[in-house]
Parts: structure tokens; sequence; C-alpha cells
């Protein structure tokens, strides 16, 4: 199976890094000109008044962390559409749609283009199958370049979307006097900066993921939260629980804890909190563990200094922090395996859901 584990999904799971490296390769070098764009014959980004980004699953949640580099960088109007649920979308000229499926397939996605007006404007699809449906019905493709990904869970694909997405927005960003320069900058700094993140969170969480799903193996349901790009990890991190444990999972906004969701929180219930930096989240965490939940913190960037441990003040990227889905994913699956499930392939699901 090409990989140290059993399982597809484990060695999906460990080719991070490298799918990573492989998309900044192949696509890094042609952001700052606006090559990347201009090669997928897109309309200069002064043209385009808002985004639509459409996905299902995983593909709409790395569809909303895109969704975040053209708002954040761009300011563009932008919104992430869960396919399914898009037919009575009210569609403007000069959009541009980006519709996200590794698959290039998913039946949801096909028929929300199908309710597209003619003159809407560009479709860009990015998918990990060029010769897709998906690809054939676009104005423009890119391929996610993620490789085969064999586990109906998506790992590598997710993380594949997220990176080419970014590329290509920003690509499109970066001549269009549109961005902002300083999160333009710093977006292509962490860019260059993420296959190394993603091996970094690989190595630090792969024991800790096994010790702590035999410490949870009994919990019945669990938590996930996040704040602003953060949360779209937390939603992810909460299918990726659901899809291969069978157990409960809910993802919420932290801020919407004291709305509903902290009435959930009993001794000993698990909270994964996804750190992207933003300090309320140590408020958050006290509201959780003053009711006896266990919160597990990922993204945390702890520097210790002679003997203290400081928190590091983070401006993340636009897309957010997205090696905190490394941790997320060993957990699920280290969980999953515990209650012996079959992670490559979850019970009732298929890898290309082709019946909307
Ligand atoms: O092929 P697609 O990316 O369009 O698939 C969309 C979803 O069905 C898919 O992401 C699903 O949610 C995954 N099994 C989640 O791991």
């Amino acid at each position: 199976r090409g990989g140290r584990h059993d399982d597809h999904m484990g060695n999906e799971i460990d080719e991070q890094p490298v799918v990573a490296r492989r998309v900044l390769d192949a696509l890094a070098p042609s952001i700052r000109d606006g090559a990347l764009w201009n090669r997928l014959g897109l309309p200069p980004v002064e043209e385009i008044d808002r985004v639509a980004v459409l996905g299902c699953g995983t593909s709409l949640h790395a569809g909303r962390a895109l969704a975040g580099v053209f708002a954040r960088v761009g300011r563009i109007p932008t919104r992430a559409l869960t396919a399914s649920e898009a037919a009575h979308e009210v569609w403007e000229p000069r959009t541009l749609v980006v519709a996200m499926s590794q698959s290039g397939e998913t039946a949801d996605v096909l028929r929300a283009l199908d309710g597209l007006p003619s003159g809407h404007g560009t479709v860009l699809a990015l998918t990990n199958n060029t010769a897709s449906s998906l690809a054939r019905r676009a104005d423009a493709v890119i391929d996610c370049l993620a490789g085969p990904e064999i586990g109906v869970a998506a790992t590598k694909t997710f993380v594949a979307q997220v990176l080419t997405g970014a590329c290509v927005a920003l690509s499109g960003l970066s001549v269009s006097g549109r961005a902002d320069a300083a999160v333009l900058d710093a977006d292509l700094s962490a860019l260059a900066a993420t296959p190394d993140a993603l091996s970094g969170a690989l190595h630090a969480w792969r024991d800790r993921a096994a010790d702590l799903a035999a410490d949870l193996v009994t919990a019945s349901g669990f938590l996930f939260l996040g704040r602003g790009a953060g949360l779209v990890y937390a939603a992810e991190g909460a299918l990726k629980l659901k899809e291969l444990s069978y157990r409960w999972a809910e993802h919420h906004a932290a801020g919407e804890l004291k709305h509903g969701p902290l009435a959930l929180v009993d001794a000993g219930t698990p909270v994964f909190v996804v750190d992207d930096g933003d300090p309320r989240l140590d408020v958050d965490i006290a509201e959780v563990e003053a009711r006896g939940g266990r919160v597990i913190r990922v993204g945390e960037r702890a520097l210790r200094v002679g003997g203290l441990s400081l928190q590091l003040p983070r401006t993340g990227p636009s897309w957010g922090p997205l090696e905190t889905v490394v941790p997320l994913q060993l957990f699920s699956r280290e969980l999953a395996l515990r209650l012996q499930r079959n992670v490559d392939k979850p019970r009732n699901l298929a890898k290309s859901v082709t019946v909307a």
C-alpha cells in the first residue's frame, strides 16, 4: 500500500506534507505574476463582483477555507454554499463560481451547476479528477494534484484542495490591485511554510492521538469548537470523527457555546478546540473546563523559553490553521481502529456520491 499502515487512510494522512509540497512546486512560482490565474483563462479579478464556492462534505469545508482567501485578501463578497441546498440561490452576473469536488462526480454539485442561469459568470472546477463530469461542465479546471485517494474519508484531497484553491485565488488577487498587500504577503509566506507545518503536526500528534483515543474510547459524544478561520477545521474534525467512528460529534462557533451547546458539557465531555490564535478562546476553554469538560487544544504554538511556556501571537493565513486538520484526522482514525471500524470504508458511505 506504499506506506507504514495497513489501511489506505493512514498512509494518505502521512502523505499530506508531500502532497502540499507537490502543489506548491507546481503552482507557487506562477502566483505573483498572475500567470496561474491567466493560464486558467479566468476573467480579471476586477471583473468579478462576487465569488460563490460550492461543494459537499469535506470539499465544502475546503471551499469555506478558500472563501476566506477571496474575502480576506481581496475583500470580495464571497459565500460558500452547500451544493445540495443551492437550488433557490439567486445568481448574479459577474460571479465566479468555484465548484469543489475531489471526485468531480458528486451529483449534488453537478445539479447545483445546472441551476446556474446562462451569463451568470464563470465556473472554475477544483477537482482531483480532471477527466470528470465536473471538469467537462466547467469553464476552467484546476487539478488539486492529490494523487489517487482510496480511503472514503477525504484527507489528502482536503489539504490539496485548500492549497490549490489558495494558490489560484492569490494569483488572481496579486495582480488585481484589490489585494490587501500585508495579508497577501503573510499568506504567501504561510503557503511556503505549509509542508513543514503539516509534517510537524504529524510528528507531534501521532503518538498523542493514539493515547488520546485509548483514553476516550468510551466517550459517546464529542464537541469541536473554533472561531473565525479555525471554525472550518472544527467542522472537518467533527465530520471525520462521525464518519469514521460512528460516534456523535458536533461543531460550533465557540462564541455560540453560551447560547446552547454548553448544556451538553458535563464531567469528562471531550471538547476539541481548534486554536487559530484568537485570544477569546481562552475564555471559551475556561467555560468548558468549569463544567468539567475535557479540552483538547489543537493548533497551539507554545514556545518554551527558560522553562516558561509562552503562547505565540498568531496572525494565521486567510485559509485558517490548515495543519490543525492533522491531529483531528489522526484522532478519528485511531478511535475508529480501537472501535474496530473499517477506516477505509465506513458503513453507509461511498467515495463518490453520484445520486442527488
Ligand atoms: O468527491 P467530493 O469531494 O465531491 O465528495 C464530497 C463528499 O461526499 C466527501 O467529501 C465526503 O464528505 C467525505 N467522505 C468526507 O470524508
